[in-house]
């Protein structure tokens, strides 16, 4: 455990949901593992009026929302202590003098100081140019962080235009891009079970490996996002940020060092390599859908179009597929499938690996039995596992086969796991920036998915339904290459065996 220089949290837009749901929930935990710095402060910054008090009392509240009883008493006090309120009315030029003014007091507030934009993306670089105009943004008496939330733009365009305006007041080495998939400890298992075991590397490639298929699937739908929703979809939502980051760290080749620098160059190479989409292979190796009404958890759901928000011609879509190549030595010709949807019949992340079959089916000839394929599947959520599909004899006098899985768990009984966001929070008051994301591998991800974004915009042909509840549009299964691949629903043995639609 590394020690932390007391520093100042200042959360903009802290009475938001990602504020209410993760951040606030994440600092009590931190608290409670006795995690946070001495000395450490947070200023939450809101467009309301609120005395400190008030502001503590919502804390509290969404606390209680979070963990329901199980609350202690005396780390709520400890997190209260820490707890302050800036009133930061839209359009009061005061506003950040007042901040700054505020932030003078360094018994109260340490000088080193993390800003984290949980904001509307339009809003990232206005207040990063407000705070460095008040010279907040200078590493003079400290050093500052910038924590910039996703979406890092909405295309490659849009993606340097921010950052063209951050550069004018942020230095790369202050800014913080964040994908939260990047703090889950599951994804973090991903470098490990490849780079601390020397079992799976020798298998790891174009040899051995028949197609990578990366799958996220959730019940939930859009809820009260459709605004952003409405001009997001879910190819840049999931798949051009967290997706794709899953890729990374599957394909990529061992760093020199597990340095930020280092980590992030092989992350590059990777998505750089991805084999650029083209007209052609738009139509047939992607596939978009819409949910529509169907039964969640035996409740009837609205489908996508009749959400309160939407247009009725809305062409964005709720499921994404796509099938690519990641054209270097060790991958060449193994397709990579990606898929991804809101209402599908069950909430999950997954990476599954199939593996070729053996040169020569044996157990065929003797027994009359195709042998199945191996498969290693990493579960991210919410089943935390790695599992290796195997053929072992059944025990009796033929010589029969049958599947069966060893289970590398993620957990153990007794261990405690911090949630993405408490992970990453730590790094950034450690100035550790492996597991956020550099500039160019914002710029590669945007590059491999913009020529899809382009043309599905384009087009305004009514979009695939499928039943919410269901594993998405029957067409999806058209992108696999060979007629025996199939999306794998299930990480459980003998998910493979689920027909696909
Ligand atoms: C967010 C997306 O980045 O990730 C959401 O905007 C999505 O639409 C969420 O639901 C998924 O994250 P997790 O951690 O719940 O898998």
């Amino acid at each position: 455990m590394k020690p932390i220089d007391p520093c100042t949290l200042i959360i903009f837009g802290a009475a938001g949901n990602l504020s209410r749901v993760k951040l606030m929930p994440g600092l009590y935990r931190l608290e409670r593992g006795g995690r946070l710095p001495e000395g450490m402060a947070i200023l939450s910054v809101g467009r309301q009026h609120h005395t400190r008090e008030d502001w503590q009392k919502d804390v509290r509240a969404m606390l209680e929302t979070k963990f329901k009883g199980d609350l202690d008493e005396a780390i709520v006090a400890r997190l209260m202590q820490r707890m302050h309120y800036h009133e930061n009315p839209p359009g009061d030029a005061n506003a950040y003098v007042r901040l700054n003014e505020t932030l003078a007091d360094h018994s109260v507030f340490p000088a080193n100081i993390v800003f984290f934009l949980s904001v509307r993306p339009t809003d990232f670089s206005d207040i990063v140019s407000h705070l460095a105009g008040v010279d907040l943004l200078k590493e003079n008496k400290g050093w500052r962080h910038v924590i910039i939330e996703k979406p890092f733009g909405t295309d490659l365009v849009s993606s340097q235009a921010l950052q063209d305006e951050l550069d004018k007041y942020l230095t790369e080495k202050q800014t913080y891009r964040i994908d939260h998939y990047l703090g889950k400890g599951t994804v973090q298992n991903i470098m490990v079970l490849r780079f601390a075991n020397m079992l799976l590397e020798p298998v790891w490639n174009h040899h051995y490996v028949d197609h990578v298929q990366i799958t996220h699937s959730e019940t939930l739908g859009v809820g009260d996002r459709t605004e952003f929703y409405e001009h997001t979809g879910a190819l840049r939502d999931m798949i051009q940020s967290h997706l794709l980051q899953l890729v990374a760290l599957v394909a990529m080749e061992a760093p020199a060092d597990m340095s930020a620098d280092s980590l992030r160059d092989e992350k590059v190479k990777v998505l750089k390599t991805i084999r650029p989409f083209t007209e052609e292979t738009i139509k047939t190796d992607t596939f978009r859908g819409q949910y529509a009404s169907g039964i969640i958890n035996e409740k009837s759901v609205p489908g996508y179009l009749e959400e309160h928000g939407v247009a009725k011609d809305s062409v964005v879509e709720t499921y994404a597929a796509m099938k690519f190549y990641v054209d270097n030595w060790r991958w060449a010709g193994v397709p990579f499938y990606v898929n991804t949807g809101k209402r599908l019949a069950e909430g999950g992340s997954s990476i599954a690996i199939r593996f070729k079959t053996p040169p020569q089916d044996l157990m065929h000839t003797r027994c009359g039995q195709t042998s199945p394929a191996n498969w290693i599947m990493i579960g991210i959520q919410p089943n935390e596992t790695m599992k290796m599909e195997l053929q072992v004899k059944v025990p009796g006098l033929d010589l029969a086969t049958r599947t069966m899985s060893l289970d590398a768990c993620y957990k153990n009984e007794g261990d405690e796991d911090y949630d993405a966001y408490e992970s990453l929070l730590l790094d950034v008051m450690e100035g550790d920036q492996s597991l956020f994301l550099r500039m160019d591998e914002v710029e590669w991800a945007w590059r491999a998915v913009d020529p899809i974004i382009k043309h599905w915009a384009a087009d305004r042909s009514p979009v695939a339904q499928y039943a919410a509840g269901s594993w998405g549009p029957a067409g999806t299964k058209n992108i696999f290459e060979k007629p025996e691949q199939f999306w794998r629903h299930s990480i459980e043995l003998g998910g493979a065996k689920v027909e696909p639609y």
